[in-house]
């Protein structure tokens, strides 16, 4: 580590508080973009500046500025949304935005095409629907996520309970976000202690990333984020405690070997009214401890690698003053969603929709952002967006659901046969994110119906594997926890991973670099015939690929890039 700051910490420090220069940036009419350092800032309020790829060559060939546009994302603890809230992003993507909704891998709503002539009127109606984007990007504490599953009673509501409490306790408390796109009235900024008594004027190293689980399901990914809490039921069906979770990440860089995903560790375990202590203590460690000079190795993962647990939780515990217990034993099942419909309290259902890579949008056959609006309007339960990018309508009277199942039905909302398709997920990519290599939300349907075919050719349609690709190795849909990962190195070529454990616990391995599509499916094909003849009874995908010797297992992050390749080949198998 050396003394010099990289540039991202000199323009929060010189940010007044994230402000920079928006404000004056947001009324020059001459572009549609903002200067760079300010780009940096808006990510804390919630935003991208971005360009549409595709137009990029016709636009270069007329001389024309690049097609700019904001992609805003909301803030919505635990992914629980009104069905009036619901309504009213989705009047703001058809209003202001490319008439798409997107529903992401950490339970918000991401709007993307909105021009900055727009940016605050579409903000002040997101503030009207008592919705904000305030630090869903950039280097503060994210959404807050929380198990999806609203069956769970109440101790769903005791996880949602402290997501939320959490999220409002290191929620960024700088005047700038209203005054900028709200017209608030300007507020002097005051001593660092008392405009940000958490995160001070520099605010974190990097992104930090918080989630609450309720086992058996690991929907949340938990193992894959910088914090993360465990419910312990005390057996009267309510909750005991929490086990603490930290160190997890995925983000890494092609071809640098000291950048690696990482499964986080179990820390202890603490009582309910403790755990907004944890989580205080826990970010204050990182912002005082995490690399300022080289965001690569910024994250809470490489903090914990290079200073070991037992430091780490000394000094939790030293700042928190509370006494992390022994963890607390826990089973989890899978990271998928349990689709079709449920029972809840007081005679109510829920539907949980598939929404394919979490785009919603009204196309030429499917209409969906249209059945979900007839679906939210009298509507007096929730919508919520799960941790795989789909959704469930919760708390549906029994008169409506025949009304709803139809047009869910026919908007092509229910959950698809395949066992590959229920357990996909892609990263956005192209053509908006600006680091993407490779395409991902647009291809991978195809990549799946090449896919299912040599499935169904094994017998192996029905089984669940999860898939998961993205268009760089950043991470976006946590692909280095699927049991086949998929990432872009280039266009119209990936890496191909497999060996991640199906309850989300174990991180997978590099099998074949660099395929297109054919090399995809040829790299896959005998492995699914191999699954089907091999396996043992209920053995997991990607736990039989392990034991097969198609890939060694990956035990934590630092042995993430060892023994890579295929270990049957090199066995002289
Ligand atoms: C390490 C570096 C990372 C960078 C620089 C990065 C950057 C980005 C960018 C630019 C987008 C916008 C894409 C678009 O909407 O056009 C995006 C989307 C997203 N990212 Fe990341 N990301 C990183 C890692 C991660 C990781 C590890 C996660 C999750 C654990 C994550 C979660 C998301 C989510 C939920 C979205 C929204 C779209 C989706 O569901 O795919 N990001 N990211
Ligand atoms: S994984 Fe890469 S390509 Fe995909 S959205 Fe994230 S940053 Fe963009």
């Amino acid at each position: 580590m050396t003394d010099e700051v990289s540039r991202n910490e000199r323009i929060k420090e010189a940010s007044n508080y994230l402000r920079g220069t928006l404000a004056e940036g947001l009324r020059e009419e001459i572009t549609g973009a903002i200067v760079e350092d300010d780009q940096q800032l808006v990510k804390f309020h919630g935003m991208y500046l971005q360009d549409d790829r595709d137009l990029r060559p016709e636009r270069t060939r007329k001389k024309m500025e690049k097609a700019f546009a904001f992609m805003i994302r909301v803030r919505i603890s635990g992914g629980v949304l009104s069905a009036q809230q619901w309504l009213a992003l989705d009047q703001v993507a058809r209003d202001y935005g490319n008439h798409t909704m997107r529903l992401t891998t950490r339970q918000t709503v991401q709007l993307h095409g909105i021009i900055k002539s727009n940016l605050k009127a579409t903000l002040k109606e997101i503030d009207g629907a008592l919705l904000n984007s305030i630090a869903a990007c950039g280097d503060v504490n994210r959404n807050v996520m929380c198990g999806a599953n609203p069956d769970q009673g109440p101790v769903h509501a005791a996880a949602l309970e402290l997501a939320r409490a959490i999220s409002d306790h290191l929620t960024p408390q700088t005047p700038a976000y209203r005054e900028i796109w709200l017209d608030g009235e300007r507020i002097a900024g005051g001593e660092e202690d008392v405009v940000e008594p958490i995160y001070g004027k520099t605010y974190l190293p990097r992104k930090f990333k918080i989630v609450v689980a309720v086992p058996p399901s690991n929907d949340v990914d938990i193992f894959a984020h910088d914090l993360g809490y465990i419910a312990i039921l005390d057996g009267k069906g309510g909750v005991a405690g929490w086990n603490v979770t930290v160190g997890g990440g995925m983000g890494m860089t092609h071809g640098e070997e000291d950048t690696y995903p990482r499964t986080a560790d179990i820390m202890g375990f603490c009582k309910t009214g403790d755990a907004v202590k944890i989580a205080e203590a826990v970010v204050t460690v990182q912002r005082d401890w995490g690399d300022r000079a080289n965001r690569k190795h910024a994250r809470l993962k490489y903090t914990i690698e290079d200073r070991g647990l037992d430091f780490f939780r000394a000094e939790v515990v030293r700042r928190s003053g509370v006494l992390l217990e022994e963890a607390k034993p826990f089973t989890f099942t899978s990271t998928g969603d349990r689709y079709g419909w449920g029972d809840g309290a007081d005679g109510r259902s829920h539907l949980t929709l598939y929404v394919q890579n979490g785009r919603l949008l009204d196309g030429a056959t499917t209409k969906q952002m249209s059945a979900l609006r007839q679906i939210a309007q009298n509507h007096d339960g929730e919508f919520r967006i799960t941790p795989n990018q789909n959704l469930i309508v919760a708390n549906i009277p029994p008169e409506r659901r025949t009304e709803i199942h139809w047009l869910a039905k026919e908007a092509g909302l229910l959950a698809p046969w395949s066992g590959l398709r229920r357990n996909s997920m892609a990263c956005v990519a192209l053509p908006t994110c600006g680091l993407a290599l490779a395409e991902s939300e647009r291809y991978l349907p195809d990549l799946m119906t090449a896919l299912d075919e040599r499935l169904a050719a094994h017998g192996l349609s029905a089984d669940d594997i999860v898939i998961r690709m993205t268009g760089c190795p950043n991470g976006c849909a946590r692909p280095y926890l699927a049991e086949i990962g998929l990432v872009g190195k280039g266009p119209g070529r990936y890496n191909l991973y497999l060996g991640a454990a199906f309850d989300g616990s174990r991180l997978n391995k590099l099998y074949r670099e660099d395929l297109d599509h054919a090399g995809i499916v040829a790299a896959l094909d005998p492995v699914f015939a191999a699954y089907a003849g091999d396996r043992q009874k209920g053995e997991r995908f990607g736990d039989f690929t392990v034991r097969a010797g198609f890939v060694a297992a990956t035990r934590n992050g630092r042995d993430f890039h060892a023994n890579v390749g295929e270990q049957a080949e090199r066995a002289g198998r």
